[in-house]
């Protein structure tokens, strides 16, 4: 059975190392994606291609361990195979290619979009919720890479709308579609290679956790709560998390009421709390955030994603 799916690349506006705490993101889909193209064969074997890659990736299934497995970019296929196996899901086997268009290694989720395809493939003919194949993804990013991940990269690709933002309230997984109006564009450019293995992002993952030992759930959780936390450096990374869910609530609104520049000034506030108290950035990406600022046009501009580097994303007025 021939098959051909794709999967698109994501730009998060605004809500950066917010829902692994249950916060609320903004990310949406991009025009770039990842396309898979095959057939659908009668052994439980697994070939694939890649344009990008040198080696084929070639898995028999059941998969004992995707961490394993070689080619590396095999692992994130793997880890959906493998996990589409532990839900009861046994994948038929697959001959095809794979081919993106979504940059690698830039902080545009090139692998969970290769996550999201592949799971489109083995589930072609018996369609999945988009929350279950994400949460899916997101067990087998865990798996593949070794890195905590929260589920917005993997739920904005497998649910988000072209010309839409995809609001995720991260607790309860429930999303709402937002336009994009067409006052306003998003541009995205790419600055330096980043990849989160091994990166501080695991850290801000046990400190957040640290965090809500104190005071609770930090999406329940008010500035004015912080102050019982000893640490100071908790105390910042909590101040973002905090501030940055409200952030986003105000951006939507700021949008719905087509106030372009406060939209864009939350952007930016952003941007300084991930890089100040979050410590997620560096200084290649705060200077091309403030270059960005200076463009015509730009109402804001934030660092996007895990971090520490990748692209620069700025909301700019259409003249
Ligand atoms: C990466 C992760 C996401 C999210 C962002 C930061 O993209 O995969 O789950 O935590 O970083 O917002």
């Amino acid at each position: 059975m021939p098959v051909i799916v794709s999967a698109p690349g994501r730009v998060n506006l605004i809500g950066d190392h917010t829902d692994y705490t249950g916060g609320l993101v903004l990310p949406m889909v991009l025009e770039v994606a990842t396309t898979i193209t095959g057939d659908v064969t009668d052994d439980r074997v697994w070939h694939l291609v890649s344009d990008d890659e040198p080696l084929p990736v070639t898995l028999h299934l059941p998969i004992d361990d995707p961490a394993r497995i070689e080619p590396r970019w095999g692992r994130y296929v793997a880890g959906v195979l493998h996990e589409l196996e532990r839900a009861g899901v046994a994948p038929r086997g697959f001959s095809g290619r794979v081919s993106t268009t979504v940059p690698i290694g830039s902080g545009l989720s090139s692998s969970a979009a290769l996550e999201i395809a592949v799971a489109r493939v083995a589930t072609v003919d018996r369609p999945m919720p988009p929350t279950d194949m994400a949460q899916l993804c997101q067990r087998a990013e865990h798996v593949a890479s070794g890195v905590p991940c929260g589920i917005m990269d993997q739920l904005c690709i497998a649910a988000g709308q072209p010309g839409h933002a995809t609001l995720i309230d991260c607790r309860d997984l429930s999303i709402e579609h937002v336009p994009i109006p067409s006052a306003v564009t998003v541009s995205v450019e790419f600055i330096a290679p980043r990849t989160l293995a091994g990166s501080e992002y695991a850290d801000r993952v046990t400190e957040t956790t640290a965090v809500e030992r104190i005071v609770g759930p930090l999406r329940d959780a008010s500035l004015e709560s912080l102050s019982v936390i000893a640490d100071e450096k908790l105390r910042r990374r909590a101040h973002h998390v905090i501030s940055e869910n409200q952030r986003v609530l105000d951006f939507v609104a700021a949008l719905r009421r087509a106030d372009w520049t406060e939209a864009g000034r939350l952007m930016t506030e952003s941007h300084w709390s991930l890089s100040r108290d979050f410590e997620t950035s560096n200084a290649t990406m705060d200077a091309a955030v403030e270059r960005t600022l200076r463009a015509p046009g730009v109402l804001g501009a934030r660092m996007t994603g895990g971090g520490f580097g990748g692209c620069v994303v700025a909301l700019r007025s259409v003249e």
